[in-house]
Order: structure tokens, then C-alpha cells, then sequence
């Protein structure tokens, strides 16, 4: 397998997984995703703002979840929502960019609330670069969510700290090392710093960083964040909420896998049999599997 470019990766992903073929699946990464609202949440009242009036950047936008996580979602746990306003979205592929647009008002949520989803910035740019896009201390808060493609991590979390705001927090996730390190060494046999795509049958490497949390606090530090958290996020799978038939398996009674090969839980196609076998590898029972590595650190305040 030749390692590929994460642009062109992704572009093809956009084109071909994230397309209208596949609309009848929707993408719930529900391990990070309560995690990352809490932090906005928490955000929001440290700061003694609504989470409305906080300006957010989301690298690395993917399908659009942190999209619609974050401005419809929040809604439901009574706590407001970030503004669509407020919201930018920055990306390296053009095609994902038109993809998390295409998919925000996923399920006619947008419709209900009569928004619309023009209202969210997009920015097509290289999320290693951020203080060429955007201003120092611009942002409440930054979100890279699953961005472990970046690469280096270092030149994002610099960026970061200079385009937030003083007291800004700046939330990351990454698949985790010891998932990652079975799958991709015991199962697809790649080395440790690539995740394998399946892309209409041919398959693909490209770069992508699985950490501990201790690597991740690590980052923050030497990036000059203070108040960080680091934690590993546990669970079986990623959940999808509307099922094409079709291209699901089911585990057990709880599991339902979607299609293709994955290498990482954060992707969409998930080798049913992948995590399963993780899961017998590190000798876990069901709902153990350290899937994902959280973080978050603040922009110290020197006021
Ligand atoms: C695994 S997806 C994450 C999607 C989403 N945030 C989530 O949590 O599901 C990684 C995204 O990062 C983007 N990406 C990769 N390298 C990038 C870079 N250098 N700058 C900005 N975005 C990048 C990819 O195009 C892709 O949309």
C-alpha cells in the first residue's frame, strides 16, 4: 500500500462516502461528541457567556459533525447552542468543506429551527498555518476534533494559541494509541503512524497520529496551554442513528458496524470484525476499548 496525500485522501472520501450514495447513513461519533459539548458548555460558563455568543473554529470539519453537534445538538441538553454566526470552519480538502455544508442540516433539523446553513464561514486552509487565515486572538474556542491526519501537531496547537482569545480553550481528539497500535500493527500489519482508508476498493496509508493521553497533555505543555486535561474515551464503536441496511452488521444486540474497512474508529467504515478482534487482542470486555484520547488546554491569562 503507497502512503498518500491527506488532501487527495480526503478528497476522495468527500466524493465517495460522504456523497448522496451513502445520505441514508448518518455519522454519530457519539464518544467524542458529548465530551466536546461538555467543554463548550463548560466554556461558556467560565467565561459567563452564553454559548451563543462564543466564537468557534472547528479544524478539520470532515462530514460536519462538530457542526451539527455544536449548533443543534447542545440544544437538547438545555444550554444553548453556538451561533451558526459564530462558527468557522476551516478544512484542507474543498471537497469535505462542500460535504460538512452539504450534510450540516442533516435531518431537517436546520429546516425546523428555519436556519439556514449559509451562515457558517469556510475557510479552505491548512490548519498548520492558522495565523495566516485568521487574527490573533480571534476565537472562545478551537476544535480539532479526530485532526490526528495534521501534521505537525505542534504547528496547530501554536496556531491555536495565538488566533484564541486569552482564557480561550482549545479541544482535541485523536484515536488512541493502544487501539490503534492493534489495529493497524496486529490487523492491517501498517506501521503505527498510518491509518488505512478502502476507498471503492483500492486502499490507501496516509499519516495520522495515535496518541496517550500523556502524549497529548505533552503537546499542550510545550505549546504553552495551561489548565489541561487529558483523558482516554471508552466504548465499543462509533454509533450511527440511521441505518442503510444494506452496508451494516450487526455484533450483538448493542453494535451495529457500517460497512468497509477502517483502520480508526473515527473513520466511517469500520471492519465489524476489527474491533472485535481489538477488543479479544487486549482481552477487554465490551465497552472497554480505549477508542479515543480527549484533550483540552487553556490560553493562560498573564493578565
Ligand atoms: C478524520 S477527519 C475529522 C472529521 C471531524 N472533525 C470528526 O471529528 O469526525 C479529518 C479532517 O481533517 C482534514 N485535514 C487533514 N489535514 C488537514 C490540514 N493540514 N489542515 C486542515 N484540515 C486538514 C481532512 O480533510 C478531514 O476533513
Amino acid at each position: 500500500m503507497r502512503e498518500t496525500n491527506v488532501t487527495s485522501v480526503y478528497d476522495l472520501l468527500g466524493e465517495d462516502y460522504f456523497s448522496k450514495k451513502h445520505r441514508s447513513v448518518e455519522f454519530n461519533n457519539d464518544v467524542q461528541r458529548f465530551p466536546i459539548i461538555y467543554a463548550c458548555i463548560h466554556q461558556a460558563k467560565r467565561l459567563n457567556r452564553p454559548l451563543e455568543e462564543l466564537d468557534v473554529l472547528n479544524i478539520g470539519v470532515g462530514g460536519g459533525q462538530q457542526r451539527s453537534d455544536l449548533c443543534i445538538c447542545s440544544l437538547g441538553l438545555g444550554c444553548g447552542r453556538v451561533s451558526d454566526h459564530r462558527l468557522v470552519d476551516l478544512d484542507v480538502s474543498q471537497t469535505m468543506l462542500e460535504v460538512a455544508s452539504e450534510l450540516f442540516p442533516s435531518k431537517g433539523f436546520l429546516e425546523k429551527l428555519e436556519k439556514t446553513k449559509e451562515n457558517v464561514k469556510q475557510v479552505k486552509g491548512d490548519a498548520t498555518d492558522l495565523t495566516r487565515y485568521f487574527n490573533n486572538d480571534s476565537f472562545d474556542i478551537v476544535v480539532a476534533a479526530l485532526c490526528d491526519p495534521i501534521e505537525p501537531q505542534e504547528k496547530m496547537y501554536h496556531g491555536a494559541l495565538k488566533v484564541l482569545k486569552k482564557d480561550g480553550i482549545f479541544i482535541t481528539t485523536y484515536p488512541h494509541k493502544d487501539l490503534a497500535t492493534v489495529i493497524r500493527r496486529n490487523i492491517y500489519h501498517i506501521n503505527l503512524r498510518y491509518t488505512r482508508y478502502k476507498i471503492d476498493d483500492k486502499e490507501y496509508i496516509a499519516r495520522s497520529y495515535a496518541p496517550l493521553p500523556e502524549d497529548v497533555s505533552d503537546l499542550f505543555m510545550r505549546t504553552g496551554f495551561t489548565d489541561i486535561q487529558t483523558r482516554t474515551l471508552k466504548a465499543d464503536s462509533i454509533f450511527y442513528n440511521e441505518i442503510d441496511p444494506k452496508g451494516m452488521h450487526k455484533v450483538d444486540d448493542n453494535y451495529w458496524w457500517y460497512g468497509e474497512a477502517g483502520t480508526c474508529p473515527g473513520h466511517r467504515y469500520v471492519i465489524p470484525d476489527t474491533m472485535m478482534k481489538a477488543r479479544e487482542k487486549l482481552g477487554l470486555p465490551i465497552g472497554e476499548l480505549p477508542v479515543l484520547v480527549f484533550g483540552e488546554g487553556r490560553k493562560p491569562n498573564n493578565d
